[in-house]
């Protein structure tokens, strides 16, 4: 329940997250970067509102917020630091509102959100790759402090990452173009665009 409410705060301003852009165009090339950042730390806040308003339990509402936590949103931060008007630029600025996550539950769901994301990302998902990205984005949160209210071990995060890693890899590994396979497209065989719009 969580996992599958946890951005519903998205809905109010849906174009401004990465899985709803377009390639040719990036709502965040009209702001500065503290304004993205608040943009995006909004979803936290209108996600809590409308779980209230529609009277989920306060444990799905937790995961809300608690699955960014307290994070800086890095490529925002980064990308204030790069700009000219860089001399006031102020990490918290640019953190999610937290608390940090208080459960095992919203603890794995930030890890696998993260996680998530950042296989996605990867240009050339090899396993190698997703596995390297998997520990990165685990190693950080642990070590930054976010797992700390969690109650999870660090023997749990190892059991944790091990059984991302082969979950990830069978979503993103298949992607890959081979060679002698021309483009993504050669995928779409007929029988399986059948198929497509047989469901709709
Ligand atoms: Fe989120
Ligand atoms: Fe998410």
């Amino acid at each position: 329940m969580g996992a599958l409410f946890h951005d519903i705060g998205k809905m109010e301003k849906p174009e401004y997250y990465v899985e709803n852009q377009h390639v040719d165009h990036n709502k965040h090339d009209e702001l500065s970067p503290s304004m993205s950042a608040l943009v995006i730390a909004a979803h936290v806040k209108n996600g809590i509102e409308l779980g209230r308003k529609w009277r989920l339990p306060q444990a799905v509402i937790d995961f809300i917020p608690e699955h960014h936590g307290t994070m800086v949103m890095e490529y925002f931060y980064h990308k204030a630091l790069n700009s000219e008007t860089n001399t006031s630029v102020k990490v918290d600025d640019f953190r999610y509102p937290g608390p940090k996550p208080r459960s095992r539950e919203t603890a794995i769901l930030m890890l696998a959100d993260a996680a998530e994301a950042a296989t996605r990302s990867l240009a050339k998902p090899t396993p190698s790759r997703i596995r390297e990205i998997t520990k990165q984005i685990i190693d950080k949160r642990m070590l930054s402090g976010e797992m700390d209210e969690s109650g999870l071990t660090l023997s749990d995060l190892s059991r944790i990452r091990e059984s991302f890693i082969p979950l990830l890899t069978g979503i993103h590994h298949s992607r890959i173009v081979y060679p002698g396979q021309k483009t993504r497209e050669s995928e779409n065989v007929p029988e399986k665009r059948g198929e497509r719009k047989a469901r709709k």
